[in-house]
């Protein structure tokens, strides 16, 4: 079969039944930016706002992340945005593992077809579809590489806003987001580098810490 595009992606989830949060949800919430970013954030799932308007980031949490990504002189048109599950938890629980299973074929398309130089995950749930088992607080702000894919890992952007004290560590760790990507870069131009330093399938932070 061929490689589904990005638009066929957003158009299989905007139709999808697979799981029963299609039955609560408003609008599936596929996720946007460009195709050839270089860097993907993935969050945890559609919230209020993403749920009536069908785009992710949108609320409150997502007027943060914009203007964290400006700090670093990004804006959304510059990187691509998803979530884990696609469609809105209802009261904003957290996605079932059976709704998360149902769901990981759209995101881990959404990887292969944009294959960003970096994956951004923000908060505890994003963090551990990619590393299962791992804490959010030991891992915040390093740069990871898992396979062939470079990682980092920040706090959920809303997390922040609910917890004042986070809010500096998030801003932290964001402005560290150009250098993380310049040693991606920098170790992908290293012939032979990108296929070396595969880590482990699952990692400990220390195993896998690079910065
Ligand atoms: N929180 C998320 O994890 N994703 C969104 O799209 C919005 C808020
Ligand atoms: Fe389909 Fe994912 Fe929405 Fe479930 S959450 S209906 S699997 S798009």
């Amino acid at each position: 079969m061929a490689v589904p595009d990005l638009e066929a992606v957003c158009n299989a989830v905007i139709a999808c039944r697979k799981c029963d949060l299609s039955a609560t949800r408003t609008r599936a919430v596929p996720g946007e930016g460009s195709p050839s970013a270089e860097i993907m954030f993935v969050g945890e799932g559609p919230g209020f706002h993403e749920d009536q308007q069908g785009r992710p980031f949108v609320g409150p949490a997502g007027k943060f992340l914009e203007e964290m990504l400006g700090t670093i002189g990004l804006q959304r048109a510059d990187v691509y945005i998803a979530n884990v599950v696609k469609c809105r938890p209802p009261g904003n629980r957290d996605p079932l593992p059976d709704e998360v299973e149902s769901c990981r074929p759209y995101l881990d398309e959404q990887i292969s077809i944009i294959r960003p130089r970096l994956i951004v995950t923000l908060g505890r749930f994003s963090l551990t579809w990619f590393f299962p088992g791992d804490t959010i607080g030991k891992v915040h702000g390093t740069l990871r590489r898992l396979e062939r894919q470079y990682f980092f890992h920040l706090y959920h952007p809303a997390a922040a806003l609910h917890a004042g004290s986070l809010r500096k560590t998030i801003e932290d760790d964001f402005s560290k987001i150009p250098a993380a990507l310049e040693k991606v870069t920098t170790l992908e131009s290293v012939p032979g580098e990108g296929q070396l330093v595969a880590v482990a399938a699952a990692p400990s932070a220390e195993q896998s810490r690079m910065f």
